[in-house]
């Protein structure tokens, strides 16, 4: 998209411990570096899992690479009783730039609702951590609905919770392309998300729908990379699986 950063995010979902966190991260920049000569100006994030984060941030740091991260998810409340959970203050104590919020594993798996999702959004931006906001239908939505009204009404019931100015990003990831190997088309992944900045204009304004970032997840790979981000609307990708191997995320974050 127009003047728009693309971001390539890899969500490692629950793989990786802080040990195998430190070498992959390191890999990763290597190799990042190594292609530099052909390498678009692209933001690279990785989202381990909460236990890694301080490992990551320390070698980030140390050795300044060009690489951030953030959290997989984030509590609703800043701090109290809530045994488990992970509150936005400590991830902006990490540096975490970024935290996944409402990934469909955590709608279906943990019965997340618009409104946790719109609280969790809430909670990240008063820490000043980026919201990184998943929506998607599943296939049976698809059928039924066609494929933009349930992503649509997803994002529209937390863009209320958004401050004005507030920076986030969005992902369309379809939830019957997760995982599946079975990746929506550019074209049918371009016409959701035109609908989802058309849905954060009507919104938040237009100037906002201009500066947003909006990615496309569901079964990317190095080999189709290229075809989404070739789209006017699409700013990047969310990668699941093929972001666990360093070469093929670091082909994906050098798409041409
Ligand atoms: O959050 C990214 C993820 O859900 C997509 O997974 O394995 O289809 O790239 P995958």
């Amino acid at each position: 998209g127009v003047n728009r950063v693309p971001l390539i995010a890899g969500n490692w979902k629950m793989n990786l411990d802080h040990l195998q966190s430190i070498a992959f991260v390191q890999k990763l920049a290597w190799s990042l570096k190594d292609a530099r000569h052909d390498f678009n100006a692209v933001e690279v994030a990785v989202f381990p899992p909460f236990t890694d984060l301080r490992s990551v941030q320390t070698l980030v740091s140390a050795d300044k690479l060009p690489i951030v991260y953030g959290a997989q998810d984030v509590s609703e409340h800043a701090s109290g009783a809530f045994t488990g959970e992970i509150a936005a203050p400590f991830l902006a104590k990490l540096d975490c730039s970024y935290v996944i919020i409402g990934h469909s594993e955590r709608r279906t798996l943990h019965g997340e609702s618009d409104e946790n999702v719109a609280a969790k959004t809430k909670a990240a931006i008063a820490s000043g951590v980026v919201p990184l906001i998943c929506v998607g239908e599943t296939a049976d939505d698809l059928e039924k609905h066609g494929a933009s009204a349930v992503p649509v009404a997803q994002l529209a019931a937390v863009l209320d919770s958004i401050p004005k100015g507030s920076d986030f990003v969005v992902a369309y990831e379809p939830v019957w392309a997760i995982g599946s190997g079975q990746a929506a088309t550019p074209e049918q992944a371009e016409q959701v998300c035109a609908a989802l900045r058309s849905t954060i204009s009507e919104q938040l304004g237009e100037e906002a729908a201009a500066a947003t970032r909006i990615l496309y997840g569901g079964s990317v790979k190095a080999d189709n990379i290229a075809g989404f981000m070739r789209q006017p609307n699409i700013d990047g990708a969310l990668v699941g699986g093929a972001s666990l191997d360093v070469e093929g995320f670091s082909a994906i974050a050098r798409y041409q």
